[in-house]
């Protein structure tokens, strides 16, 4: 098991670039399987969670060579995969699990999927009931609902229009593959906008998606239509960098006054770039230099420039848009002048673990207080903090969310079980050191950080 052990950080002067993002992998590679040909994949992230879905389309009798770590050739099969020889295993990746579900739900075999023992505790009755609601059976054999669950399939599938009870991408993402496979036309209407990546990405593979926006008593909601036998169409495509891994640096930089950093190709889409608008409350000054808007996602530069930052109110609509950078803005709160409340993010007690009760602890041994509220928490921030003894809890937001924190501590920080990193951030702490050597030598970098093995 891996531990890190960081130390306050001098300022951040540097320019670097993310792993691709971790949403659109997923996305990418299940699409380009089900698609008409071959194509090539720029940009994969090679983290756990994303190989578990590259493993989970080879079981399927997708042939998927990966030449280098980053770069995957699927060779798509015109939407045929057959029947997985074993248990898929989705490891710690939520959106494998639930993406696929609604992938083999279409299929006339059965499977299997379960994962370890985060995931297998995490709740399912949110795909399972459209999924059963078009025709597919699904059994739980976990507890409330969770994996291992055995799916067997029906082909075609029943379409259905479905309101989702929750904004989340993995849910609207699961309806939505599955609608591929259903006799005529399947909606999912949305009560907040979620990340939209599998939309944009059905549409690069030439899949119409009909988007309706409406406004009901200031309630917006969003309806998708895709078509049942709708073919992908193999496109190359190139992944951009992730902003939830850009999270941990631009935060890193934001609260260190005089700080300067410009992160490259990192995707834009602007259901993903909420953290943006929460530094720039704060106090952070910040700037999007958009690029390339190509391939149905906007890539650019970001640069931040770090300053005194102000606590501030996450809440609502901004919490979809920020799910994933709940963690490291807690952080962020506990650095910054006055309180920091994030409120309606329950949905974070159902993460990789509990992140609002992760974040809790951890702020509290770092000295910060905290109220931890149902579905949020209160920050004190503006106090300096002590460097403690952490856990990740096994998650790995949580784990550089705090590694992050570190560099801002009194003393040393050590965050203990830091393997989960690698489910979606490999080469964190190579960035970290990068980061780190580019505004002092090598040698006082090393210092700031000692990565140990047991
Ligand atoms: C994801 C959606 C979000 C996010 C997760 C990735 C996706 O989950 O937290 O890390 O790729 O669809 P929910 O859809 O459950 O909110």
């Amino acid at each position: 098991m891996s531990r890190l052990r960081v130390r306050r950080a001098p300022l951040i002067q540097a320019e670097i670039r993310v792993p691709g993002d971790k949403s659109i992998s997923h996305r990418a590679v299940i699409l380009a399987s089900l698609s008409n040909g071959t194509c090539v994949l720029r940009g994969f992230l090679p983290g756990a969670d994303c190989l578990s879905t590259v493993n989970a389309m080879r079981a399927m009798g997708i042939r998927i060579e990966q030449p280098e770590s980053t770069t995957l050739i699927i060779h798509g099969n015109h939407r045929r995969l057959t029947a997985p020889a074993d248990v898929i295993d989705c490891g710690n990746s939520g959106t494998t699990m639930r993406l696929l579900a609604g992938v083999v739900a279409g299929q006339d075999f059965r499977s299997i999927l379960t994962g370890d023992d985060s995931l297998t505790a995490r709740p399912m009755g949110r795909i399972i009931k459209p999924l059963m609601q078009m025709g597919a059976t699904i059994v739980s054999q976990g507890v409330k609902e969770g994996a291992p669950l055995v799916v067997g399939g029906r082909s075609p599938l029943q379409p259905i229009t479905y309101s989702l009870p929750m904004a989340s991408a993995q849910v609207k993402g699961c309806v939505l593959l599955a609608g591929l496979f259903a006799e005529g036309a399947t909606s999912v209407i949305e009560p907040g906008q979620s990340r939209d990546h599998t939309e944009r990405l059905l549409e690069y593979f030439l899949v119409p998606v009909e988007r309706v926006v409406t406004e009901e008593s200031g309630q917006r909601q969003i309806r998708l239509t895709v078509q049942g036998g709708a073919m992908p169409e193999s496109r190359d495509f190139q992944i951009p960098g992730d902003m939830s891994g850009a999270a941990f640096w631009l935060a890193a930089a934001a609260a260190q006054p005089g700080s300067h950093l410009l992160i490259k190709d990192v995707g834009l889409n602007d259901t993903r770039t909420g953290i943006l608008a929460v530094l720039l409350r704060m106090g952070a000054r910040v700037r999007e230099i958009i690029e390339n808007i190509d391939q149905m996602e906007r890539v650019g530069a970001v640069e931040i420039v770090g300053d005194h930052l102000r606590g501030t109110v996450v809440e609502g609509a901004e919490i979809p848009n920020v799910i994933d950078e709940i963690p490291i803005l807690a952080v962020l709160g506990a650095l910054a002048e006055g309180e920091t409340i994030i409120r309606d993010a329950a949905e974070l007690r159902v993460k990789e673990t509990d992140r609002l009760a992760a974040v809790a602890t951890n702020l509290r041994a770092m000295g910060v207080p905290v109220d931890e509220r149902p579905d949020g928490l209160i920050i004190t921030g503006g106090q300096p903090l002590k460097g403690a003894k952490l856990k990740s809890f096994g998650d790995h937001r949580i784990a550089m969310a705090f590694t992050i924190a570190g560099l801002f501590a009194k003393g040393e920080t050590t965050i203990e079980d830091t393997d989960c990193i690698l489910t979606s951030y490999p080469g964190f702490e190579e960035t970290l050191l990068e980061v780190l050597k580019s505004s002092t030598s090598g040698a006082e970098a090393t210092k700031v950080i000692s990565s140990l093995k047991n």
